[in-house]
């Protein structure tokens, strides 16, 4: 078998991070006995020196025909005067849509090892946190039309559209439904239907589509007391399924109270198709080209792809149970650092996972 892997490591620590992603990847190839091509592709700001637009046609035709990609991080200050339909973002945004990728899937999970660097307080932490935040990435406000500005009455004024069809409602909500039925068999719809007409569709649709799943306790919750709840008491979510704004303030808020934004993945899915697979984080120009980042919300996104994409859950969960061990046997790069842990750097920390890969 031979996997045809698109990779996009875009700006800052991207470069770096996909390298010891990568380097995974073949150890794991090896041990598992398949092939990998890969193919590298540019996005954000590298493509806008490369070719002056965020996101060149021929990226997305490298990712047509991949069965899966993966991202690094794109952006960083060297491009934010831009004009904003050439900035770096364009380029993310427009990749989702034209590969048609609705479903996002952010896990933000506590590793035991790392209780300490829970931003939250012991007795909470204690609780755990183990949340999987499906967002709507294709729709809402970000894409709606109409949106632009104009002037009325002599004064500028600016608007967003958040535009929801009921067959895109339905489709994340089974994403979330079926999520949730892999794990703690609770879905939480989070939404402003007490005021948003948008939000009342919303609950409708995923209480029509609940009764096709009458083994996950269905919950719904507006989404100010939701960013409550995430800090109040986290381990009461199992899967949260929203919108695309909200699911983008939510899961930020949901993966910095782990303390170790640094080490979660995420997938972002259409109904066919490649996925494209990134870490949360994102393109960190502070520390780039350091030896300093992170790698395992990248390495940990290759294990999502091969769970998600390439149907190899063993291999995935290898890759999972590499990173365990590295932390376990006391490994740290500096954003997670311990007193009592070995401090290494991007590169060695990548080697430490990928000498443990076994079937
Ligand atoms: C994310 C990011 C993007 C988003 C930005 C960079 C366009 O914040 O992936 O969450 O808002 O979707
Ligand atoms: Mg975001």
């Amino acid at each position: 078998m031979k996997l045809n892997i698109c990779l996009i490591p875009g700006d800052g620590i991207g470069p770096e991070v996909m390298v010891q992603a990568v380097a995974v990847l073949e150890k794991t190839a090896q041990v598992f006995g398949f092939d990998l091509a890969t193919t590298t592709a540019l996005l954000g700001g590298a493509a806008i020196d490369a070719t002056g637009g965020p996101l060149p046609q021929a990226t997305i035709d490298a990712c047509k025909v991949s069965d899966a990609v993966l991202l690094g991080a794109v952006g960083g200050p060297k491009w934010d005067n831009l004009e904003k339909s050439i900035r770096p973002e364009r380029g993310l945004l427009g990749i989702r849509k034209a590969l048609g990728l609705f479903a996002n899937l952010r896990p933000a999970t506590l590793f035991e090892e790392l209780q300490h660097a829970c931003l939250l307080r012991a007795d909470i932490a204690a609780q755990g946190i183990d949340v999987l935040i499906v967002r709507e990435l294709t729709g809402g406000a970000y894409f709606g039309e109409p949106k632009g500005e104009e002037v009325r009455g002599g004064e500028r004024v600016a608007f967003n559209n958040m535009i929801y069809a009921e067959h895109e409602i339905e489709r994340i909500a089974r994403v979330g439904f079926e999520a949730a039925q892999r794990r703690g068999k609770r879905l939480c719809s989070v939404d402003k239907a007490n005021v948003l007409d948008v939000s009342q569709l919303w609950r409708e649709v995923v209480i029509r589509v609940s009764r096709d799943y009458p083994d996950v306790e269905l919950s719904h919750m507006y989404v100010d007391n939701a960013a409550m709840q995430l800090v109040r008491a986290p381990s009461q979510f199992d899967v949260i399924v929203t919108e695309n704004l909200f699911g983008d303030i939510l899961s930020d808020e949901a993966s910095v109270i782990t303390g170790s934004i640094g080490m979660l993945p995420s997938a972002s899915l259409g109904a066919s198709g490649p996925g494209l697979y990134e870490p949360i984080h994102g393109s960190a120009p502070d520390i780039a080209g350091k030896d300093l980042a992170n790698p395992l919300a990248t390495i940990l996104s290759v294990a999502m792809m091969l769970r998600h994409s390439l149907n190899m859950p063993e291999a995935a969960q290898a890759i999972e149970n590499a990173v365990k061990g590295v932390l376990k046997a006391g490994y740290r790069t500096g954003d997670i650092m311990q007193d009592g842990a070995t401090r290494v750097g991007c590169k060695e920390m990548g080697r430490l996972v990928a000498e443990r890969i076994a079937k």
